[in-house]
């Protein structure tokens, strides 16, 4: 069943029914491949339309809330400057400790008075499933930006179309996943988005951070095949993407317990030269030691463009959630 269409706009002529226009963006559960191709296909336009125009009128008028309750660099920023390139409006929560949520304002009241202004809410908070709370008691869209160490799904469809932009298709590749399986919500969005292709999966990380099996069911329910792995240096030769993450230190209770896991993989020179020509490394940042600078000038290092492609990708969602892709 459809989830029903929210308010958007009153005039039905900007109506377009693509299948995203009116919806929150939860979980990457709600893309299958039709949906994925939509949105990776306008994806590319918004990225041919910054090149050549900088920016567009296509959002004229709408206001996005952006509300942060945890720290933000890439999606917060890239978040406004697609609303802004659309020619839409911001309102940056970002400093939720000058908000009311410090008087003891809830989740959902926070989000009844931010629909008040504004057409759409991004919404990044601490806890799983807020984004599905906030979105309940929403009637304007909501767009999950990170919901604890449960989903980033707007992460996973830049992630997917950089993958597609650097090595043509999915279909076949080797992707290896390292570090914080456990507590890093973008390997746990990805690995659920690439089911819906014919990949193979290495996930490789210390014993205390494996991937979590809600995320490894869904992979085995889909039929693919994956390999648990605790040293990189056995897979690197075969992979075609290695998807490195940040070890989330801000999720670990025993810090005793991060020091020991926390520079366990390492990607410098020396394994970047046992890695295949035609690869990718990607990342989604903020690192801080699991690769190092002299890996950034390497043609196979992605996550600079990872960041960029997430501009494109959140102009093309917030286009198509308002209805005007
Ligand atoms: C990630 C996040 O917030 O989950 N960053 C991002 O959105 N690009 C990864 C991380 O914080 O390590």
């Amino acid at each position: 069943m459809e989830p029903k269409i929210k308010q958007v706009d009153s005039m039905a002529a900007n109506r377009i029914h693509n299948g995203f226009y009116g919806q929150d963006i939860i979980s990457v559960s709600q893309f299958d491949r039709a949906r994925l191709d939509y949105i990776l296909g306008v994806g590319n336009e918004m990225k041919i339309l910054v090149e050549r125009f900088g920016s567009a009128d296509l959002l004229q008028g709408k206001i996005l809330a952006n509300l942060f309750y945890e720290p933000s660099t890439r999606t917060s920023s890239s978040f406004m400057a697609a609303m802004l390139r659309l020619g839409g409006q911001v309102i940056p929560i970002n400093n939720v400790q000058y908000s009311s949520v410090t008087k003891g304002e809830s989740l959902p009241d926070t989000v009844r008075t931010l629909e008040s202004y504004a057409d759409i809410i991004v919404i990044r908070h601490p806890e799983v499933g807020s984004a599905a709370t906030a979105a309940h008691y929403a009637s304007k869209p909501v767009i999950n930006a990170g919901d604890g160490v449960g989903e980033h799904p707007t992460q996973a469809l830049l992630d997917l179309y950089t993958i597609v932009e650097a090595l043509g298709e999915v279909g076949g590749l080797k992707v290896a996943m390292v570090g914080d399986l456990k507590f890093g919500r973008t390997v746990h969005s990805l690995t659920k988005l690439l089911v819906n292709y014919p990949v193979e999966f290495t996930f490789v990380s210390p014993e205390i951070l494996r991937m979590p099996k809600d995320v490894l069911d869904v992979v085995a329910a889909s039929g693919h095949r994956y390999e648990e792995r605790e040293d990189v240096h056995e897979i690197i030769g075969d992979v075609d993407v290695l998807y490195v993450t940040r070890v989330q230190k801000e999720r670990f209770t025993d810090l005793a317990e991060y020091d020991m896991v926390k520079d366990r993989y390492v990607v410098d020179p020396e394994l970047m030269s046992r890695a295949k020509e035609r690869m990718i490394i990607m990342h989604p940042l903020p690192r801080v030691n699991e690769i190092s600078y002299a890996v950034d000038n390497d043609p196979r290092a992605a996550y600079f463009r990872q960041m960029r492609n997430g501009m494109y990708i959140r102009m093309a969602l917030l286009a198509a959630v308002l209805g005007k892709a």
